[in-house]
């Protein structure tokens, strides 16, 4: 139960931060000022799903890990501080701001650098999150390969 608990939140996490961050790119780059606005103002929306499925991987996953600090264990679990605070002092305040500006109609500079900032601050925590669940597999991996 645990496990699969970990798992499924882990990659509901990951897909919703991984949307977010799609649907920004092709709403700046491809789409009218309309779908831009939809997008920034629907993403702190996604906090609600995205948040609890962060906060339910990390607590499975320390329980998972049962005090084991060592080797991969412990890289997953130093990432954790970065994508909390990552998310926590960067993504939610940068997407709070970005909608409300959107919602304005107000794309002005600091728009586009706050803009800027989530769109690196969410690529890091991609990558973090991706980390995360590729060790993960290669935990799991000679489990999964004894079952096949
Ligand atoms: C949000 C960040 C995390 C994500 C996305 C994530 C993702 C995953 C994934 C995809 C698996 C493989 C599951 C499978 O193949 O069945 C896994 C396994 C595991 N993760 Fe994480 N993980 C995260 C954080 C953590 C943390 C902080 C720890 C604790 C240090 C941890 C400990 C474990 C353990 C012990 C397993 C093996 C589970 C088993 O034996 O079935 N994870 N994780």
């Amino acid at each position: 139960m645990i496990p699969q608990l970990h798992k499924l939140s882990g990659a509901v996490a990951f897909l919703t931060i991984a949307s977010f961050w799609t649907s920004t790119v092709v709403a700046e780059l491809l789409l009218d000022r309309a779908a831009i606005v939809a997008v920034k103002t629907s993403v702190p929306w996604g906090f609600l799903i995205l948040v609890p499925a962060m906060a339910l991987a990390g607590a499975t996953g320390m329980r998972l890990a049962r005090g084991r600090k060592a080797g991969i264990l412990g890289a997953k679990r130093k990432r954790m501080p970065f994508i909390a605070a990552n998310g926590l002092l960067v993504l939610i305040p940068s997407a709070l701001f970005l909608a409300a500006k959107a919602g304005e109609g107000a794309f002005d500079t600091s728009f586009q650098v706050v803009q800027a900032i989530e769109l690196i601050a969410g690529a890091a925590n991609i990558l973090l999150l991706g980390l995360n669940i590729r060790d993960g597999r290669r935990m799991t991996a000679g489990r999964r390969a004894k079952a096949a």
